[in-house]
């Protein structure tokens, strides 16, 4: 049981004092079940965690991981920043009424339009990915004579996953300058020769779900490395170091993260550690998390439907929604734990899979879940849905996309309306080309 996760006397799963099944009946499945105390709480741990040094920091919600304008509403009024990468996320914030001061504007391949309204808006960083997006920047600042901030992305030479991090020096990915590159120097020294753009600092991101610090350790150490290259080369100390997201989460009972003030003291010890070094001033420590903040908030409902039983093979339990609602485990093989929500105090003893109802063999939410013996109408619920499952969501086989809830102290709140047919068709048109006859446009 996560957050405020508990069982009532009627044997259901309630989640913030709300009853599951009594929000399944009030708002239908499948349902994003969202515990507000939960991300309260994971955002908590990492302040305190700061706040246990005399240093400037950030955390900025990297909003990829559930957007959505409650969202942007709640990071807000918890005083973090936002992370967003695109217009649209861009957009979201705007109507969220968030400062945009308090954005950070992130991709590997911005277009003009986007950095244009992001200046637009006064966007208060923005980290620049590569030189193509720098030029066109600079050309956008000088035409409009508006000044902005700026990190710029590095790729550090890290790369981690889990419990493994790998140095690979050139590393090989579309995400920005390459650490070793010669266009990075040209790109800090055509930055402060600017008169408009404020290179700030630096961002670095090494991948997700990390369970241990060592490659967050890793890529400072290396970063160092070069900052002390720069200092001595281009006179270019930053004031501000991003050091990404990626802090892993518990999806099964076989990931052990470490928590997330642990990953916060070692990343603002190895910084001030190394700045000590080379005697420069201990920059801002930025973080961006996104699936720590949210993901095991998160819990999906579903309805229990089919149920086939493959003699000797295995059973298939299927829900009213799938790869539509949560396309991690398609995509990335991505494990689960699930439970019956409408009998949470029966024992689970039978193994089933739960199938997802679009077309595809592939669509399967949990092989091998334990479950007690669960019936059609049955309310199933899967843990640790909150990142990557609404903003990675589609509409596959014309599937609506679900609602998503709050839950705290006893309440909820409908903060995403479900999708309708309607929806589905509402930039559908007419096919007329065949009444205006056989057209040659050549
Ligand atoms: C630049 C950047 N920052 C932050 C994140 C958030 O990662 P996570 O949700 O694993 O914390 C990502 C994820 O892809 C990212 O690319």
């Amino acid at each position: 049981m996560r957050g405020t996760q508990s069982i009532n006397h009627l044997g259901h799963l309630t989640i913030g004092g709300v009853d599951t099944t009594w929000l399944a009946q009030s708002f239908g499945t499948p349902l994003y079940v969202y515990d507000v105390a939960l991300m309260k709480q994971n955002v908590n741990l990492m302040k305190q965690a700061f706040e246990e040094f005399p240093v400037q920091w950030q955390i900025a919600y990297a909003s990829k991981a559930f957007s959505s304008v409650a969202m942007y509403q709640l990071v807000d009024q918890l005083g973090l920043a936002l992370d967003v990468v695109s217009g649209g996320e861009l957009y979201t914030a705007i109507q969220a009424g968030l400062d945009p001061k308090h954005i950070h504007f992130h991709g590997n391949n911005k277009s003009e339009q986007e950095l244009s309204f992001a200046l637009d808006q006064g966007i208060g960083t923005i980290i620049v990915d590569n030189d193509f997006e720098l030029d066109m920047l600079s050309e956008l600042t000088v035409a409009r004579q508006q000044s902005v901030d700026v990190l710029f992305r590095i790729t550090p030479g890290v790369e981690a996953h889990t419990h493994e991090y790998i140095t690979t020096g050139q590393e090989d990915s579309k995400f920005g300058f390459n650490v070793n590159d010669q266009t990075i120097e040209n790109a800090v020294r055509l930055a402060q020769s600017h008169s408009l753009m404020n290179l700030k600092g630096l961002h670095w991101h090494i991948g997700s779900q990390i369970f241990e610090s060592m490659g967050f350790v890793t890529a400072i150490k290396n970063m160092f490395g070069h900052i002390k290259a720069w200092r001595d080369r281009l006179g270019f100390t930053p004031e501000i170091l991003n050091v990404g997201g990626g802090f892993g989460i518990q999806y099964t009972k076989e990931d052990d993260p470490i928590p997330l003030d642990t990953h916060i003291r070692e990343i603002v010890q190895q910084i001030q550690q190394a700045s000590e070094q080379l005697k420069m001033p201990v920059p801002e420590v930025w973080v961006e998390p996104g699936r720590a903040l949210v993901g095991e908030a998160g819990t999906t409902l579903y309805t229990a439907g089919a149920k086939k039983h493959v003699p000797g093979i295995r059973t298939y339990l299927s829900v009213d929604g799938g790869m539509t609602d949560n396309l991690r485990p398609a995509l990335y093989q991505s494990k689960y734990e699930a439970m019956n929500a409408s009998k949470a105090d029966i024992k689970a003893d039978q193994t089933v899979s739960l199938a997802g109802k679009c077309c595809e063999s592939g669509d399967m939410l949990i092989w091998d879940a334990c479950l007690p013996e669960t019936l059609p109408g049955d309310l199933i619920a899967v843990f640790c849905t909150g990142a990557y499952g609404y903003s990675m969501a589609n509409n596959y086989n014309r599937l609506p996309r679900p609602a998503v809830v709050f839950v705290e102290n006893g309440d909820a709140q409908l903060v995403v309306r479900r999708e309708t047919y309607a929806d589905l068709v509402r930039h559908d048109l007419d096919y007329t080309l065949s009444l205006s006859g056989v057209g040659n446009k050549s």
